[in-house]
């Protein structure tokens, strides 16, 4: 049996890099995969967000870009974490056999909490923790993740393990984490070092997938670039970042590798390549971007797919959660 399950943090503001680095990714394992759930995982929102005013939105939000960029939600469930609370309740029972050792290992929760750990909070220190739940709960056995989440599923490969050993069962598969490569990193336009996020200040740094077609041609015509032409060959553009990051949107939309597109466009100037570019661009995310408002206007049907979704997901999250009871102890 091989079961997916990913997830991704509804804090609003998605992005190009949302889309090729995790999303589609999704959509092409839906193909080969006859098991997959896809969450929204609004618990794991709260531990960064102070303000959750417009958490009702951004997750309405997400689930519409799952739905326009093509994840099938009458073969799978598309679901709220926070609609099956079987993720939190075995989030509790890992807790209580988490070493802290373990959590103190985890680079997320430097780089988040920075030099003042005192004042960080139990839920981004825990944060670990549930998105073990999260994997476990459904005994998924592949997750795919940036490679910056790759330490959380190596971390519930333990804890999985862990829990195995105490209760001296074999209930729960150590899940895989399936890494999208480098290719897959979009960075910002403005500097081609960094990765294209929504929390930049610049909203010139990233394409959003609710751009429409203007505002995706100014950004690029306004990307960053060099005056020199295009290389034939990828080994002259490794200093220049910028460049090269151009390069990769387009051969991750057009389907061809960053190589063939330095041949195709060696010797052209930017200003003939970034009108191709922003063509391509536009002509992916417009109909995605035109989806999303589509599905953002008739919420109560958006709504009825997540209800959908919920529903099957804690019949599978309870059925496990009711062995997982009985393992553990509890009258
Ligand atoms: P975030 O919005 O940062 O929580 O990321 C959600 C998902 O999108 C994660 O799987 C990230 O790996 C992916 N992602 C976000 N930004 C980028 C980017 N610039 N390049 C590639 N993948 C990204
Ligand atoms: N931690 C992931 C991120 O920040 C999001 C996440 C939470 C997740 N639970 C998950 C991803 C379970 C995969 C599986 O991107």
């Amino acid at each position: 049996m091989k079961r997916i399950l990913s997830g991704i943090r509804p804090t609003g503001g998605l992005q190009l890099g949302n889309y090729l680095g995790a999303i589609r990714n999704w959509v092409a394992l839906q193909e080969t995969f006859d098991d997959c759930l896809f969450c929204i995982v609004d618990l794991h929102a709260l531990d960064t967000l102070a303000d959750t005013s417009t958490l009702k939105n951004d997750t309405r939000e997400m689930a519409a870009a799952y739905i326009a960029c093509g994840i099938d939600s009458a073969r799978f469930p598309i679901f709220v974490q926070s609609h099956v609370p079987a993720h939190t309740e075995l989030a509790w029972i890992l807790g209580c056999l988490t070493p802290l050792g373990w959590l103190n290992r985890m680079t997320q929760f430097k780089d988040k909490a920075g030099k003042n750990q005192e004042n960080a909070l139990l839920g981004l220190y825990a944060y670990p923790v549930l998105m073990a739940a999260d994997i476990l709960i459904y005994k998924a056995t592949h997750v795919p993740v940036g490679e910056d989440q790759k330490q959380h599923v190596e971390f519930t490969r333990d804890l999985a393990g862990l829990f195995n050993r105490t209760f001296n069962v074999d209930f729960f598969h150590l899940p895989e984490p399936m890494i999208f490569g480098e290719a897959m990193r979009v960075m910002s336009l403005r500097d081609g070092t960094v990765k294209m996020s929504k929390s930049d200040a610049s909203d010139y740094s990233r394409i959003n997938l609710l751009d429409d077609a203007d505002t995706i041609a100014l950004k690029i015509r306004k990307a960053r670039t060099d005056g020199d032409p295009l290389p034939d060959n990828l080994e002259n553009l490794k200093d220049r970042p910028e460049a090269r990051n151009l390069i990769n949107i387009y051969a991750a939309l057009s389907g061809e590798t960053a190589a063939q597109i330095c041949v195709q466009f060696a010797g052209s100037y930017f200003s003939t390549f970034k009108k191709d570019l922003s063509d391509l661009l536009i002509a992916v995310l417009e109909p995605i971007g035109a989806k999303m408002h589509q599905l953002l206007r008739e919420k109560d049907e958006l709504d009825a797919v997540l209800q959908r979704g919920a529903e099957s997901a804690n019949k599978l999250a309870n059925q496990h959660m009711q062995e997982i009871r009985n393992i553990v102890g509890f009258l």
